[in-house]
């Protein structure tokens, strides 16, 4: 099985909306959903990364207010006919043959198909497509046509069509979604243009289109909110013609632009020629997969981690980092949640922050611009600090719905889920996974994360001799309100008042990093006191998910065995989940989650509660058998927690988490989104919970515990500014390539100390890089590299590592340590790839020269020796001492009978745990005197030394080569 790629086969319209949201294309800019440019069956869509416009609508007699992520104008659009043909259609065509590849290594999708029309003309199609990841305003479809049984003229018709709405999610389709306001369409020169203006938030949308195609010009239709021009290509039979299309988009949004629309044009306009547009977008893609990789055992597992990390990036990629946007529910995939932003960047930020720190930082910063919009929220209140809004959007107000539908009993419902408060616990965590990831907090940070705590310092108020926070819901949205109660709103949520009491020891600790910021002593003393005595339910033996839980009513679980939405079912049968002990997805359980068992009972001992023996188990145990996991975030918690307990139940929440979205596991809802959270949380499983990846003040830690299905798990993160590449088997993790189960900052693991300079010029030169090559490789300036390489000096361990990355070698080997080891230490990548290579890339490898093993059958038995080689006309060249051991093996004395050997060149990059080998086999002979003196220049030196004057020549009579890669 290929990992890299998602296959979709035949023409399936009702699997269309599924395909479509995970064969989406994206740069963290904005991102197309993958709907085919032509038919009806499509739902096409294409998002903006903090493009939201607000909407007014009538529904259950009220006039609701709802804020959506707009989407924009549909640059798809291209279709074809055969003479006299109707426009293809893929629902009408007489297919015969149509498949969809996603490539997730390269972000290319493709669609090759094959139809036949009317008059039996067989026409191949093959269109490939992309979002580009170089330069995040382009994107661009190339189609290629081959007519396999005919000639003549096949019109091609391409569209920018800004008739486009929010109609994406069935259940909101009462609701408006005409965001599209004002369009205008034009030419300028040779290329379509198309805007229109967001209705409310008044952000301007440009698309503008090339199309590069032979023949003759192109016939230009032009309505007021759609532009379309039609091209006639004249195709003989068997000769592919090619048309692309580039389209540029722009907003008034953007920075470094004057306005939207001559932006577009001006970027389109210089966009380069399909094949480099690709060749750019591929290698930006080959320089996120250096980071991002993760490789696991198990070719189907590693699909999905590949699929995962993919739309992840999509979303949020470096460019996102310097756009204001935050962590979109459902990706920038579909509609549903109105691309709102909620608490799920806790699943999604750590894995981030260990590999991309700048996008963290960026997720942040969006958090942070809409701190005084937080703190007016909690004003309004009647607390202090910041509140953050459960949803969010534009500019940080709350944009939870106040009304709801029940698809299920038709009915609008009021709704409460604003009262998530513990959505200000999601960012301060966030914050802090930052901070031990990075080592840095920069101010801005500690600000936020000490608003954070004011607010909730602030809503804990004392009864008795505990402090309380009363009126909230906790991640379970089941619960928002007691039964028959009239206000919304739960007291003293058990997974809300941990995570506070955590949030004020860290709230102290980041008042120490951030001296200006640093409280009054009256406040921290309240901190401490709050902290100290914070109320915490028990029954039965277990955590209560908050105050009163335990008086609620068992449910009926084989009734509703198998349903996932308890509050619709029941809802529609006139009952109220409010009753009963049934949750939507882990809630006290998130302890378990984000905390260490340590720091849990630590917390609640601090408290004063006495942790009775087994109590988190017991807890697992009891909420586990009273969850639907109706949201897809339940299954990663719940692995996460079993993780260690019950290792065969958490490697099938594992799997499910793993399937949410591939599989659709909730059936329908990921053709309006990708899970997002879901996704994120899977990767972050394998790193913090299943390799036991924790970050501390004083360095990381490993502690892993692999599924026996992992096999093998390997990774590169950025720790503290270094780069280390960390990997795992069931026995042992090691951190670049040496067994340890802690890392402290500053600590180098190597061995001896070397000639630096000398091996890095060796590096450089087997890469045949420049300096300035490998310096911005490095990220280091070419006048340090040239520094580095002749004074004898050491690099910080940052720069060393970034060094050794970029010669594609160890940091270790850099400095001279493991010199006696033979080659290839620490265990193959996952899921390699053994590459069979043909004759011509064998010679190029073995091109170059260098040294090489002969073998043959030496008067004391098989022998193989190493030999410096030179390749001379096609043959191999070397050198040996006339009449010495290996002249007179190699000969048979017998004139016109020669002796057949083998030469074996290899290369291990260790790093990488990738590799190449190439064997050539055929007769030696020794090179006639009259034809030394050409052979001596090709200046084979052999290392030996001493007087080695016979010229040897290999003819490469067979060539075979292997290559192992990975990526
Ligand atoms: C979950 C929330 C989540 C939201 C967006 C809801 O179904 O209950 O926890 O934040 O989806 O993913």
């Amino acid at each position: 099985m290929n990992t890299w790629i998602l296959v979709y086969d035949g023409f399936d319209p009702k699997g269309e909306g599924l395909r479509e949201a995970l064969c989406t294309l994206g740069n963290g800019r904005f991102a197309t959903r993958g709907a085919t440019p032509d038919g009806e069956v499509r739902t096409p869509g294409t998002y903006a990364a903090g493009c939201y416009d607000r909407i007014d609508s009538f529904v259950a007699g009220r006039t609701v207010t709802n804020e959506d992520i707009v989407n924009l104008p549909d640059w798809l659009p291209l279709t074809f006919a055969t003479p006299d043909g109707d426009w293809f259609a893929p629902e009408r065509a007489d297919l015969l043959a149509y498949r969809h590849v996603l490539d997730l290594r390269h972000g290319v999708l493709t669609r090759k198909l094959r139809w036949r029309d009317d008059a039996g003309r067989v026409t191949a199609v093959r269109q490939r497509r992309l979002v580009s990841m170089a330069d995040p305003y382009l994107a661009a479809m190339q189609t290629t046509f081959t007519a396999e049984n005919w000639s003549g003229p096949l019109r091609v018709r391409s569209m920018l069509d800004g008739r486009v709405a929010n109609d994406g999610v069935a259940r909101y389709r009462d609701l408006r979604g005409d965001h599209l306001t004002c369009h205008d369409t034009g030419t300028q020169d040779d290329i379509t243009w198309l805007t229109a203006i967001t209705r409310c938030s008044r952000i301007t949308i440009a698309l503008a289109g090339r199309i590069d195609a032979p023949g003759r010009p192109c016939v230009l239709h032009r309505e007021a909110d759609n532009i379309t021009c039609e091209h006639v290509l004249d195709v003989s039979r068997g000769r592919p013609a090619v048309l692309t299309k580039t389209v540029a988009l722009a907003t008034s949004r953007d920075h470094a632009s004057h306005d939207a629309r001559s932006a577009a044009l001006r970027h389109v306009r210089r966009a380069p020629p399909f094949d480099d547009l690709l060749a750019r977008h591929a290698a930006a893609w080959e320089r996120l997969w250096q980071c991002a990789r993760l490789d696991v055992g198990g070719a189907e597992l590693s699909r999905i981690v590949h699929l995962h990390i993919f739309h992840l990036l999509q979303t949020l990629s470096p460019h996102t980092a310097d756009l204001d946007a935050g962590v979109p529910a459902r990706g920038l995939h579909g509609e549903a949640y109105r691309g709102h932003v909620f608490w799920d960047e806790l699943f999604v930020q750590p894995w981030l922050s260990l590999r991309f720190p700048e996008i963290s930082l960026g997720l942040l910063r969006y958090r942070w611009r809409r701190l005084p919009e937080a703190r007016d929220a909690a004003r309004e209140a009647g607390y202090g600090g910041a509140m953050f809004p459960w949803q969010s959007g534009s500019d940080g107000r709350e944009e939870t719905q106040i009304l709801h539908l029940n698809p299920q009993s038709g009915r609008w419902l009021p709704d409460h889920s604003h009262l998530q408060r513990h959505v200000g616990l999601a960012i301060a965590y966030n914050v802090w996974q930052h901070y031990l990831a990075t080592g840095s907090m920069p101010p801005w940070c500690a600000e936020l994360l000490l608003d954070i705590a004011r607010f909730f310092a602030s809503m804990a108020v004392r009864h008795g001799d505990r402090y309380e926070i009363r009126g909230v819901m906790g991640p379970d949205e089941y619960h928002d309100r007691y039964p028959g109660a009239a206000v919304p709103g739960v007291d003293n949520n058990a997974y809300t008042n941990v995570m506070t009491a955590w949030l004020l020891l860290r709230a102290r600790e980041t008042a120490r990093l951030a001296p200006d910021l640093v409280p009054d002593r009256a406040e921290l003393e309240r901190w401490d006191e709050i902290g100290s005595c914070l109320r915490v339910d028990f029954h039965d033996g277990v955590i209560s998910q908050f105050s009163g839980y335990a008086d609620l009513e068992e449910l009926d679980w084989h009734r509703y065995r198998g349903v996932r939405r308890l509050d619709r079912a029941l809802e529609a049968d006139g009952d109220d989940v409010n009753r009963y002990k049934a949750s939507k997805q882990a809630d006290t359980l998130m302890l378990c989650y984000l905390l260490t068992g340590d720091e849990l009972t630590g917390i609640l001992r601090g408290l004063g509660y006495p942790v009775e023996p087994g109590l988190l188990p017991r807890t697992i145990s009891y909420y586990l058998e009273r969850t639907s996991h109706g949201s897809t975030l339940s299954a990663v918690v719940h692995a996460w927690v079993l993780s260690r307990a019950n290792r065969a139940q958490s490697w099938r929440f594992f799997t499910e988490a793993l399937h949410s979205d591939i599989k659709d596991v909730q059936g329908g809802t990921t053709a309006e989104g990708i899970h997002l959270g879901a996704m994120g949380g899977t990767l972050d499983l394998l790193q913090r919970c299943y390799l036991g990846l924790e970050l501390r003040r004083d360095g990381l830690r490993l502690d892993p515990l692999l599924p026996g299905r992992l096999g093998l798990l390997s990774m590169p993160i950025r720790f503290r500014g270094r780069q280390l590449f960390i990997d795992a088997d069931h026995r042992q993790a090691r951190v670049n390539g040496v067994a340890c189960r802690s890392y402290r900052g500053g600590e180098a693991i190597m061995t001896g100390t070397g000639d630096l300079g000398r091996r890095i010029i060796h590096h450089r030169e087997r890469l045949g890089l420049t300096r300035e090559e490998v310096a911005e490789r490095a990220d280091m300036s070419p006048g340090y590299l040239t520094y580095l390489e002749e004074h004898p000096d050491m690099p910080d361990t940052g720069a060393l590592y970034r060094l050794a990355d970029a010669l594609r070698t160890t940091a270790e080997e850099l400095l001279g340590g493991g010199r006696e080891r033979p080659p290839g230490h620490g265990p193959a990548m996952a899921n390699p790839t053994m590459e069979v290579l043909d004759e011509e890339e064998c010679l190029r490898l073995i091109g170059p020269g260098g040294i090489g093993r002969v073998a043959f059958n030496g008067s004391h038995g098989p022998t193989v020796l190493p030999v410096n080689y030179k390749m001379h006309e096609g043959a191999i060249v070397f050198r040996t001492a006339a009449g010495g051991p290996m002249d007179r093996d190699l000969r048979t004395g017998l004139e016109g009978v020669d002796i057949k050997i083998a030469f074996e060149v290899d290369l291990f990059d260790e790093t990488n745990r990738e590799g190449w080998s190439v064997l050539v086999q055929g007769p030696v002979h020794h090179v006639p005197e009259e034809e030394v003196p050409e052979v001596t220049r090709a200046g084979v030196t052999p290392w030996a030394g001493g007087e080695r004057h016979l010229y040897i020549r290999i003819a490469c009579q067979q060539i075979t080569g292997r290559r192992i890669h990975g990526l």
